[in-house]
């Protein structure tokens, strides 16, 4: 039984772990952060190199199941966890001139890298925010959608998170969560285990300088809730019409629900 199957009534205990290391809910937020201090620099590369490219698959997806306006109407998304900014650029080049972006993220690291990138490509109507998931620095009931791709698997209460996406929509509001999920096809499930936990560590000591970052990452996506159990608590914080849909066999999965 994998260590997933194990928290899948919610999680629950995820606060007291730090991918397989037990540690207390205080000292987590503080290792994560250590964790994307580390790889902010060669974040986007090891993206790439890890996934084989399809993380930008994924974000598209992403994108795609938002569908945001296209035309000249005023629309705020508020990408938390947002990093080095894939999903504010994507979310901005597929939406009309109405829209703008504030992304959201914990390290001054990855917001740096993002600021850079975003400035790079002259992406406009990005303003970045350092901030907790867990107490977002934004008023309630300001935005028309929240995502957050593979960031919400690294906050110590989910719940807690959940209920900030919650507080801080419009009524009528999105949310769409991207992470990495419970595999639905056997066979996928037995090859993607023995590549996580052999070669990606390996691959972060030989790119990235240390195989640590990402035996956390490997670990941390084995201790999140399956995609029933995860749907439960974006209900359970007060959203309505909660679905599901997998990515490349449930590798990953995209969560979304409505503030209603
Ligand atoms: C795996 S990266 C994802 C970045 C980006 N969303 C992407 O998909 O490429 C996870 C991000 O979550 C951020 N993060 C971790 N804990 C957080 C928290 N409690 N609140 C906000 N951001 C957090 C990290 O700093 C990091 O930038």
């Amino acid at each position: 039984m994998s260590e997933r199957h194990q928290t899948s009534g919610g999680g629950g205990d995820r606060s007291r772990s730090f991918g397989f290391t037990p540690v207390a809910p205080e000292e987590k937020q503080k290792r994560v952060n250590d964790v994307f201090a580390r790889v902010a620099d060669r974040y986007d590369l090891m993206n790439d190199i890890m996934s084989g490219g399809l993380h930008r698959l994924w974000k598209d997806d992403l994108i795609a199941w938002l569908s945001p306006p296209r035309g000249p109407q005023p629309f705020t998304l508020l990408d938390v966890a947002g990093g080095t900014g894939d999903v504010a650029m994507r979310f901005l080049e597929a939406a009309g001139r109405g829209a703008r972006c504030v992304l959201c993220d914990i390290s001054a690291d990855m917001l740096r890298v993002g600021q850079r990138r975003t400035a790079a490509k002259a992406t406009q109507n990005v303003r970045f925010v350092q901030g907790n998931a867990e107490a977002l620095p934004i008023s309630d009931a300001t935005v028309d959608a929240y995502t957050i791709a593979f960031g919400i698997r690294n906050v110590t209460h989910l719940d807690r998170a959940l209920q900030e996406a919650f507080r801080v929509l419009r009524p009528g509001g999105r949310f769409l969560c991207l992470e990495f999920s419970d595999v639905q096809v056997p066979w996928l499930d037995a090859v993607y285990e023995r590549y996580s936990f052999s070669a990606i560590p390996v691959i972060g000591a030989a790119v990235a300088g240390s195989a640590d970052p990402y035996r956390y990452l490997v670990e941390s996506i084995r201790r999140f809730p399956d995609q029933e159990s995860f749907a439960g608590l974006i209900r359970a914080a007060g959203f309505e019409r909660v679905k599901y849909r997998n990515l490349s066999g449930g590798i990953a999965a995209l969560h979304s629900g409505w503030r209603l």
